[in-house]
């Protein structure tokens, strides 16, 4: 593994040693257990979104490895100003050890790895958000044991969280439903290779796709970016909300996740949300975990 570009690039069997990595260092740090495996490395943040999760635990998860993190914020980078991404890929391999990027176009974050000599890790564009996805199946593990015979549903926007999930769930092994309205779906491709490699179903109700489910995933409805559609997704997404008579669908011990931030009354209701809120914040919190373990697997 040379970098985290998107989970599809992964095999299962890494995957599954990145959680389990994730969960030794949750375990360790637990128990006051700080050990400093990544001394002295440099790991540059580039922000052309906003954030608070990827920032604040990529930050102190290098700090806590040993490490240092630089926020570059587009604002004050050239690349702001249009410096080319193949040119600032090869100025920063000079002088750091990884690149973690928050920004539009995969194909910028693929760029950046193609011109580059150090590892790049995405922390979200419009197509994915392959580490937020390591945190939900850490969580989904950590509440469910293993993810044997387990229904994932994922209820709302096929966007980037949608397009990770599927790969994510295909990855190991439990059943993907999504519902969303029509024009919503996720990307067309992934679709194609999740009915080929696992159990997917695509609906419009949502009754159908939380039937059974274990885990119930929602997230929001305009994506950061969609700022100006929010009123016509507003109209779109009306009925596509994770609330108490979509949860009695599901299985009764079935869990609620989240990527925040949350839109209560949106696409979740917040008597649910709180309700879930102890398995939500777990999540939140495995995202220091994991990307702990994705900065071990990559910069060591
Ligand atoms: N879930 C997530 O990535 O949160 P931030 O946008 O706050 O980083
Ligand atoms: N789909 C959301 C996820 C935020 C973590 C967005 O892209 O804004």
């Amino acid at each position: 593994m040379k970098h985290l570009l998107k989970l599809g690039d992964l095999t299962k069997e890494e995957i599954l040693s990145i959680l389990n990595l994730a969960d030794q260092l949750k375990y360790e740090r637990k128990n006051g257990v700080n050990k400093k495996y990544l001394e002295g490395k440099k790991l540059g943040m580039i922000f052309q979104k906003s954030s608070t999760r990827t920032r604040v635990s990529f930050e102190t998860g290098m700090y806590e490895l040993g490490g240092y993190a630089l926020f570059l914020s587009n604002r004050d980078l050239q690349i702001g100003r249009g410096e080319p991404v193949e040119d600032t890929a090869r100025v920063l391999s000079r002088y750091l050890d990884g690149i973690m990027i928050r920004t539009f176009a995969q194909k910028e974050v693929e760029d950046l790895a193609r011109y580059g000599s150090i590892p790049v890790i995405n922390g979200l564009t419009d197509y994915c958000h392959p580490c937020q996805v390591l945190a939900d199946l850490m969580t989904i593990r950590e509440y469910k044991g293993n993810f044997r015979n387990l229904k994932l549903c994922f209820i709302g926007d096929g966007n980037n969280m949608a397009n990770s999930l599927m790969v994510g769930a295909v990855k190991t092994g439990m059943k993907f439903a999504i519902a969303c309205p029509k024009g919503y779906e996720p990307d067309a491709a992934l679709m194609q290779w999740a009915k080929e490699n696992g159990e997917f179903l695509m609906t419009e109700d949502i009754f159908e796709a939380a039937e059974g489910a274990d885990v119930v995933y929602t997230d929001v409805w305009a994506s950061m970016g969609q700022e100006e559609e929010k009123a016509k997704r507003e109209q779109a997404f009306a009925g596509y909300q994770v609330n108490g008579k979509l949860m009695s669908v599901a299985k009764k011990d079935a869990m609620v996740q989240h990527c925040l931030p949350a839109h209560r009354g949106e696409e979740i209701a917040a008597e649910v949300f709180e309700a879930h809120a102890a398995e939500i914040f777990e999540e939140a919190e495995n995202r220091l975990h994991a990307q702990k373990a994705v900065l071990c697997k990559l910069l060591r």
